[in-house]
């Protein structure tokens, strides 16, 4: 899909599930080399208006459909009931402007306060809606099936979420004169040419920031970077600083808490060691902790969103920032890696130490935005049964053969 009046293309090449204008499915789209080409010229505002008064709309849309098929009674709790309110009152502000005119400057302008108004209204969804499985879990006995729904839902919401707010973020830092010049060389949230150990270093100092404030101590960070496609070059792509950011933050908190812990009667404690490196096709950030590793049990459940170590916060205390929190650092950093079409891995040691690796594509015309569709094999989803395990299960007394050939 081009833009047709102008050059640049904010929901470009790839197409979609939908294209057309009276699209159900979203756009999947923006490649970051896409949105790198926008400009902020009031041509470009306008096609960026048109497709987003489209687009948003649809996404919104999308993701209702799917809260609708929640369990009853967590679609019953109090937040979740809210957040779904802001949903639908979010769809609601977005539609009147379909059969507005782009060329009207105020219809520009109110579209703009109407984005900031949404995002505003959508800031405290993650805790919101985490606060609605809490009291769900509180009350109700959670079985495996649910479970299972709740972190196929939550996934696919928080997808969503991201790419609607990166959406709303762009246009606003692009066209919103009150909203300040942001970084020269960036484009709305895009830098072009981002710097990856500036991150890394950047999201060492936050976390250890608040390490030192919990613990009083926390371990070094030692960095090591290889550049395989332009060797000694620095190491750079196009994406979202505040994505890389995001990610490497909840990982080093992680990272350090575990340390910590785990070396607590030592009198030193070993480094996070971290590798940056492009390759021709990914690239590839390890991070790894001797915090003592977690069993191959456990892994799996790392990245569920109803699990965590960590005591649970207090979601009123806004000003007290935890290390540890619902549990929702490496679910939603996964996320993130995955928007753009990369992943999030943890290699644990049981007694040892993690191994946590982000993988992003290293050429901006692959990272193209993965998103959520509502259709048949999603709803078929919340609709799964517990079925019969196929696998017999080791917890039901297994016959003890030893035993048996010594009384025969
Ligand atoms: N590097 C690590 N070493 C050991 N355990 C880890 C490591 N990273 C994560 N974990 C375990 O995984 C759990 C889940 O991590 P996650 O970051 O998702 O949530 P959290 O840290 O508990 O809370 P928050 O939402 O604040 O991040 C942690 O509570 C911890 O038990
Ligand atoms: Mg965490």
């Amino acid at each position: 899909m081009g833009c047709g009046a102008c050059s640049c293309s904010v929901h470009t090449e790839a197409g979609g599930a939908s294209g057309g204008a009276n699209a159900q499915f979203p756009a999947p789209v923006i490649a970051l080399a896409a949105l790198e080409a926008v400009r902020s010229t009031n041509g470009c505002e306008r096609t960026s208006f048109a497709f987003l008064r489209q687009e948003l709309p649809v996404r919104f849309a999308n993701i209702l459909k799917e809260i609708d098929l929640l369990p009853d009674k967590l679609l019953s709790t109090p937040s979740v009931k809210l957040v779904r309110s802001w949903y639908i009152q979010s769809l609601k502000e977005l539609i009147e402007f379909h059969q507005k005119s782009p060329d009207d400057q105020k219809v520009l302008s109110d579209f703009i306060d109407t984005l900031i108004r949404v995002r505003n209204r959508h800031h405290d969804v993650v805790p919101t809606m985490a606060q609605g499985v809490i009291e769900y879990k509180d009350t109700f006995k959670v079985d495996p099936v649910t479970n299972q729904n709740i972190q196929y839902f939550l996934d696919r919401f928080y997808m969503s979420r991201i790419s609607t707010r990166m959406l709303m973020n762009q246009h606003t830092l692009l066209f919103d004169d009150k909203s300040g010049s942001g970084h020269p060389r960036h484009i709305g949230s895009i830098d072009p040419c981002c710097d990856v150990v500036e991150v890394v270093n950047d999201a060492y100092e936050s976390a250890k920031m608040l390490c030192d404030q919990y613990y009083l101590t926390s371990p070094e960070l030692k960095l090591t970077q290889v550049n395989g496609k332009a060797p000694g070059e620095p190491i750079s792509i196009v994406y979202v600083p505040s994505h890389l950011f995001h990610m490497l933050f909840e990982l080093f908190k992680n990272s350090m808490r575990a340390t910590v812990e785990f070396q607590e009667k030592s009198p030193t404690l070993s480094p996070v060691e971290v590798t940056v490196v492009l390759g021709k096709e990914d690239l590839a950030i390890k991070i790894s902790d001797r915090g003592g590793g977690v069993p191959v049990r456990k892994i799996e459940r790392l990245f569920s969103y109803m699990y965590s170590t960590a005591p649970r916060p207090n979601v009123d205390d806004s000003r007290n920032t935890p290390l540890a929190g619902f549990g929702y650092g490496l679910p939603i950093s996964r996320l993130y890696a995955k928007y753009f079409q990369g992943d999030l891995n943890l290699y644990s040691i049981c007694g040892y130490g993690t191994d946590a690796i982000i993988y992003l594509k290293a050429l901006s015309t692959e990272s193209i935005e993965k998103l959520p569709v509502f259709n048949k094999s999603a709803s078929k989803h919340y609709q799964a049964t517990s079925e019969a395990d196929d696998w017999c299960v080791p917890s039901k007394d297994p016959k003890n053969m030893a035993k048996q050939s010594a009384a025969s």
